[in-house]
């Protein structure tokens, strides 16, 4: 009953802050200020072109060849046209939405995947967030066909990119105290000079598992919906650090590679071998003995002592949390 009056109180009090904040967002709207408190631009996108031109990442590649090219290689450079993202979040939008929900498609709904799957579509206009989800709808639907080949070639150009991690989510595990990432800064692990590249902020958070937890994890939509999409940090926290496990995502996951003494962003995870045979431990025991003359039946000799083993195979988790994922 507590429980209940408190949400009650809570609610008063927020509708009170909503009936106050609202004519001031309408002013804000007036002098074209963006809607959104946490924007690092301004101007909403209206094509995925205009919108990937916001990131500017082209040019990430002509410096950083070798992270551009394993990152290239990783599941982040799919996140948005991997057969299974297609195809789960087309359910999602064409089936979950309309019929399970009875809800249109608009821009709120979208980021409910899209926040992790392709963040920069936070800057998305309302009608290029629906536009963009009729397209996973049509490269679901006319899979190998024209139209399908199409709008699929279109959303490749969205994804879980370098400015994603260096900048869009570099702040968001401790916005209270470090506020909305700065307008073409890249953070990142030592805030080494760019000879005027870009401004590099240093910070500590990116080294951190929360930074990947963030989308390794839980998401929640601001009408309060939460989405979880795999259960990866739940274990890592419950199973592998009370345990006393004390590596860190990147620890596993951005080994250094070896030609470039980078951190490497190939980041392997279930779909490779190796990795996957880093993750399990296999021990096996033998236990020798022989059978009592007489015991089994259909030996060769049953007046003879039958040799016999117990053999005993403990599978062990190697990695940071539950395997498989999802
Ligand atoms: C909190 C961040 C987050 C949100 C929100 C989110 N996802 Fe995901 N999703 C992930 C991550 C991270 C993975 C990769 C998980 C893994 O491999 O363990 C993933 C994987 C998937 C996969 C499997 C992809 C594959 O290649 O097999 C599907 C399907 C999927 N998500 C659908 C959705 C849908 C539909 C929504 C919206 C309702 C959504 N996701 C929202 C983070 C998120
Ligand atoms: C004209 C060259 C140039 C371009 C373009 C460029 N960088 Fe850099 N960047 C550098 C140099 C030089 C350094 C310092 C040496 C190093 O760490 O590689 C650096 C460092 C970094 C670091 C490490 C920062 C740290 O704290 O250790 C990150 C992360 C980074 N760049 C990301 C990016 C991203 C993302 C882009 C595209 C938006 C980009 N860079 C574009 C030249 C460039
Ligand atoms: C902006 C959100 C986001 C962040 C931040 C992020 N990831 Fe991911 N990651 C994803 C999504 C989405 C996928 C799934 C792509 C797909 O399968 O379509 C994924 C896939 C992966 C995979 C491949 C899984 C497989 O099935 O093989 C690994 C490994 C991974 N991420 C590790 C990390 C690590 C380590 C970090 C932190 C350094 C990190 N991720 C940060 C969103 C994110
Ligand atoms: C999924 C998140 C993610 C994506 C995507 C990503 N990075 Fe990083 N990057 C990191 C993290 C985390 C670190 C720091 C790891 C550490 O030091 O523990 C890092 C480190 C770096 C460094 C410093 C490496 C070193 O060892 O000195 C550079 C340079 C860099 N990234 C550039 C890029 C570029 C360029 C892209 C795009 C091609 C990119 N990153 C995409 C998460 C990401
Ligand atoms: C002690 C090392 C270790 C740590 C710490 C660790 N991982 Fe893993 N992770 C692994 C190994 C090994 C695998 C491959 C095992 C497999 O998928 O069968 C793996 C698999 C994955 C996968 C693919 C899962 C799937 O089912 O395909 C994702 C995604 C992932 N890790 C993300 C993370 C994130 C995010 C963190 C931090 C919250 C993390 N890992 C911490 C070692 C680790």
């Amino acid at each position: 009953m507590k429980a209940v009056t408190m949400l009650f109180r809570t609610s008063l009090i927020l509708s009170c802050i909503m009936l106050f904040a609202h004519p001031l967002a309408a002013q804000e709207g007036k002098k074209k200020v963006s809607k959104n408190p946490h924007a690092v631009v301004t101007k909403e996108a209206n094509t995925i072109d205009e919108l990937v031109d916001i990131l500017d990442e082209k040019k990430c590649a002509e410096c950083h060849p070798e992270i551009y090219k394993e990152w290239k290689e990783s599941w982040h450079a799919k996140s948005v046209t991997s057969p299974g993202s297609i195809k789960g979040i087309h359910n999602f939008l064409a089936i979950g939405l309309p019929k399970e929900w009875k809800k249109p498609i608009t821009k709120a709904e979208v980021m409910k995947c899209y926040d992790c799957h392709a963040p920069v579509i936070q800057y998305a206009s309302e009608k290029l967030a629906v536009e963009i989800a009729e397209k996973v709808i049509t490269a679901h639907k006319e899979k190998d066909k024209p139209a399908g080949k199409k709008a699929e070639k279109e959303l490749s150009k969205l994804n879980v990119g370098c400015v994603s991690c260096h900048n869009l989510k570099a702040t968001s595990v401790a916005r209270g105290l470090r506020g909305a990432p700065k307008k073409g800064a890249i953070y990142g692990p030592t805030g080494a000079d760019s000879d005027g590249a870009h401004e590099t902020i240093k910070t500590v958070d990116i080294t951190r598992s929360v930074m990947c937890m963030q989308c390794h994890g839980k998401y929640k939509a601001p009408d309060g919906e939460t989405i979880q999409c795999n259960t990866l940090s739940g274990s890592f926290q419950n199973a592998y650090q009370s345990n006393g496990g004390t590596e860190t995502c990147q620890d596993c996951h951005m080994e250094k590679n070896s030609k470039t003494g980078k951190k490497s962003h190939l980041m392997p995870g279930g779909h490779d071998l190796d990795m996957v045979k880093k993750g399990l431990g296999l021990k096996v025991n033998f236990a020798q003995y022989r059978h009592l003359p007489g015991k089994i039946k259909g030996v060769k000799n049953d007046k003879a002592w039958v040799p016999s083993a117990v053999v005993t195979a403990f599978v062990e988790n190697k990695a940071g949390h539950r395997i498989p994922d999802g």
